[in-house]
């Protein structure tokens, strides 16, 4: 194991504070990081997985129990074959040399999206680390994988749709959780804060429905220049803003909120 490095004073001052329970990242921009450089576009991919491997360890060291990385959306499929493919062996060439980093740090691997869909030599390899990392408790690392937000409510709204129709719920007592319950983020923390690189400020399908309140920072850094550093300074601006949920200012300030929205 490498030695961790030493803390800077900005990931002194993060961690002082209150961390986010779930950060969700749309690691965009590696297409643009290459093309400016004259490179294959497949070259920005694989110099994300180095941001990837930077955003992990400092995400495990503050304690930040849940990261969910886009790594690859429902509409990405419609990208040229061969960028497709180059994904899918990087996807392959990640999980084969972060397994060890994986295990030794405690991390559970997650997946969201339709992974079904993903080709067999990447999917194996995911379903395996999955299990072995299944019970690690010091962070969730979930990959969105052939993930779109609108697929995912679509998928919960049909199931609550075939549950009623066997009779086995009545629409009208329907409650947020039960659609939550099938969600493919089920059972991981909140999500409080989203971030997205490359200066596009959209979510581009993008856990549609989780982000109702979460906090956005957008930074045009491009995902294969956004390391520890950048990151920190994402945490850093959570950590000024006011999560008011529908309140006051005055309401949240005193913390006596009548009904705090659960987050
Ligand atoms: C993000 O980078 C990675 C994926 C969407 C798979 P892009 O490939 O979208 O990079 P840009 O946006 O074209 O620069
Ligand atoms: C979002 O980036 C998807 C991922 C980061 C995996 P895109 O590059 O696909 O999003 P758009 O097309 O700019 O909205
Ligand atoms: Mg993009």
């Amino acid at each position: 194991m490498e030695r961790p490095p030493v803390p800077s004073a900005l990931e002194l001052q993060v961690k002082a504070r209150p961390l986010p329970r779930h950060v969700g990242i749309i690691m965009d921009g590696n297409g643009r990081w290459a093309e400016s450089r004259g490179l294959p576009r497949l070259d920005g991919h694989r110099e994300g997985s180095v941001s990837v491997r930077e955003v992990t360890r400092a995400a495990r060291r503050l304690g930040i129990p849940a990261i969910t990385l886009y790594a690859f959306s429902s509409q990405n499929w419609a990208r040229p074959a061969e960028e497709v493919a180059g994904l899918m062996e990087l996807l392959r060439e990640y999980l084969e040399s972060e397994r060890s980093e994986i295990l030794d740090n405690s991390i559970r691997l997650n997946a969201i999206g339709e992974v079904d869909k993903l080709p067999r030599y990447v999917r194996e390899p995911l379903e395996r680390l999955i299990a072995d990392s299944s019970h690690n408790t010091g962070m969730v690392l979930s990959l969105a994988l052939s993930y779109g937000g609108r697929e995912e409510i679509l998928r919960a709204a049909r199931g609550l749709a075939e549950a009623a129709a066997r009779g086995e719920l009545d629409p009208a007592q329907l409650e947020e959780t039960d659609l939550e319950s099938r969600l493919w983020t089920q059972g991981l923390p909140p999500v409080d804060l989203v971030v997205r690189t490359s200066g596009e400020q959209r979510v581009s399908n993008f856990l549609l429905w989780q982000l109702a309140y979460a906090e956005l920072c957008f930074t045009d850094a491009l995902w294969p220049d956004f390391r520890t550093d950048e990151f920190l300074r994402c945490l850093s601006q959570y950590q000024g803003r006011e999560r008011r949920f529908g309140l006051t200012s005055a309401q949240v300030q005193r913390e006596d909120p009548p009904q705090r929205a659960k987050a």
